[in-house]
């Protein structure tokens, strides 16, 4: 089942999330359903505040080309535990801040632990679009969005335009 998408500003994108202690079939449910509110957003990777549940959650798939599979990764309590000296500058998007679009510099690779969907744990190194998509998305559970790297008068600018834009939702 399709979750609406929490649109920045909000005090629940601004929260540090709790981590998961018991992968219960609600989780899973959850996990499923960001899933499917991610690929219909159109979208690459969601974080569980994003759908107002702050828990430490994400899901991502960045496979690109049409005609290859889909690639959809499930990752709880998700941390960053390596990052390259070597950086990668990527223009970086986010469904809480629609159309807009931005250069961040994050590191260009990172190794990566999780628990999965079974609750087993996995390791794994991320480099391109996946390394820059799960950095992105693990922020989002510190309360981070990818606006903070941004200089304060460009943020502010974004911010002003997403307020107008929740007034035009609100008024639908
Ligand atoms: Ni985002």
């Amino acid at each position: 089942m399709k979750r609406p998408i929490i649109i920045h500003p909000d005090p629940r994108l601004k929260k540090l999330c709790a981590p998961v202690s018991d992968l219960s079939d609600d989780l899973r449910v959850l996990a499923d359903d960001m899933l499917e509110t991610m690929y219909d957003a159109p979208g690459i990777g969601l974080a569980a505040p994003q759908v107002g549940v702050l828990s430490r959650l994400i899901v991502l798939d960045c496979v690109k080309g049409e005609n290859e599979p889909p690639q959809p990764m499930i990752m709880f309590n998700p941390e960053v535990i390596a990052s390259s000296d070597a950086l990668n500058v990527h223009e970086e998007g986010c469904l809480s801040i629609p159309d807009i679009y931005q250069e961040v510099t994050r590191p260009a690779e990172v190794n990566v632990r999780w628990i999965d969907r079974n609750g087993k744990l996995q390791e794994a190194g991320f480099d391109g679009l996946w390394a820059t998509c799960v950095q992105h998305e693990i922020d989002h559970l510190n309360g981070i969005l990818f606006i903070d790297y941004l200089g304060r008068m460009r943020r502010q600018m974004i911010t002003r335009k997403m307020q107008k834009l929740k007034r035009e939702l609100a008024r639908e």
